[in-house]
């Protein structure tokens, strides 16, 4: 599958755009603040129906608009079409999305029709910053690639909710307790998605990281909230755990007004080995070493995606290699071309040479939100 037909309405800087893409895909070139960014944060947007910038979508409308619209179409080398739209109403806050022209009953069985990944810089935040940059990644890949993963996380949240408010109000144990086994049940479910997938796909994390890096290792695990949900293996006995670390944290959560225990404060945690041992990305990383974290992540989401969908992704690449050694730039652009050579859309404020299969991609630029193909 590859996009074929971008058409935006007053999407951010955009007022109207109908784009044509090659199935090798484009590389599109401008100076800062025209667009770039904004283009690739559209077609994104058409695969999960919120910016990948968490942006609100009322800051998606053109300023002095309404309504935002974008549309994708996507096609296979059979001819095959699909269509993706999203709309949004800023004045009715209402969102409207379709595929193949019908509204999904639900939102989430409408995500990942694009099958698309995006590459960013920052995305060095991922590994840089806090942890809930981290469970967001876990939970937007998930979403993507696992049946009943959002509407798990979903309940979870919900119960969550429920069961801080009655906490904070300082409500006796037993009304706290009635949440419980839902929260456990939901939460069980996700913590299992999670220590599955970072089980499945640490190994290649550390290829990637290593390849990208130019040799040094790189490392990634899972941890949960309390440590005993690490040791446990499947929802059963994630389950079990979660209703043991329940039960020890009752007193403190009853103290602190809040659930201390769950997938709300899981984290992921990235290494690499230095001259003085393991060393942890987030605190004592190189900003090169962060980024470097951060693209072999994306590979490996790129790679979640190729697995669920049964296709190459879409690969969006925004401004990557204005922050990257030569090397490393090159070794995403083999990568490309060895594993996951669909279809490139790149941004770069400099004309760039990349090659894709031997062909130079198309060199589009772009000025104030309009796109001109050369
Ligand atoms: N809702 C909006 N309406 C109109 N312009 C917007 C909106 N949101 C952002 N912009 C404009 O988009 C530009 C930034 O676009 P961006 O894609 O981030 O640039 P870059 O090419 O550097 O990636 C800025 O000039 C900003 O004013
Ligand atoms: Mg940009």
């Amino acid at each position: 599958m590859f996009l074929h037909r971008l058409h935006l309405r007053n999407y951010r800087n955009f007022a109207e755009q109908v784009l044509e893409f090659p199935p090798q895909g484009a590389a599109i070139v401008g100076d800062n603040g025209q667009g770039k960014t904004n283009l690739l944060e559209a077609v994104y947007y058409l695969e999960i129906f919120r910016s990948f910038r968490g942006a609100p979508d009322e800051q998606l409308v053109r300023f002095g608009e309404d309504v935002f619209r974008a549309e994708a179409r996507l096609a296979d080398a059979s001819g095959a079409d699909r269509s993706v739209s999203a709309a949004f109403d800023r004045r009715a806050r209402k969102k409207k999305v379709t595929v193949n022209g019908a509204e999904p009953e639900r939102l989430g069985a409408a995500l990942g029709q694009v099958g698309a990944v995006i590459f960013s810089p920052s995305d060095v935040e991922i590994v840089a910053d806090g942890p809930g940059g981290r469970r967001r990644f876990l939970d937007i890949v998930l979403s993507l690639a696992e049946p009943g993963y959002l509407g798990a996380l979903q309940r979870y949240r919900q119960t969550l909710f429920q069961r801080n408010t009655l906490l904070r109000k300082g409500s006796p144990r037993a009304l706290v307790e009635a949440w419980d086994e839902g929260l456990i049940t939901a939460g069980s479910r996700v913590v299992a998605a999670r220590d599955r997938w970072v089980a499945e796909r640490s190994n290649s994390f550390g290829t990637h990281y290593e390849r990208v890096a130019g040799g040094q290792p790189g490392r990634m695990s899972y941890t949960p909230s309390a440590p005993e949900m690490g040791d446990a293996k499947g929802e059963a006995e994630i389950a079990a755990a979660f209703r043991e670390a329940l039960g020890r944290a009752a007193d403190r959560e009853q103290r602190r007004g809040m659930t201390l225990v769950g997938p709300h404060r899981d984290d992921l945690r990235f290494t690499t080995e230095g001259e003085g041992g393991t060393l942890e990305l987030r605190t004592y990383g190189s900003g090169g070493q962060q980024r470097t974290g951060a693209i072999a992540l994306r590979m490996v989401e790129a790679e979640t995606i190729h697995q669920a969908r049964g296709r190459e992704p879409i690969i969006l690449l925004d401004d990557v290699f204005a922050e990257l050694d030569p090397g490393r730039s090159q070794r995403i652009v083999d990568w490309i071309e060895a594993e996951e050579g669909g279809q490139v859309i790149l941004t770069s404020p400099k004309p760039t040479d990349f090659q894709l299969r031997g062909e130079t991609l198309p060199r589009w630029s772009i000025r104030a939100g309009v796109v001109v193909p050369d």
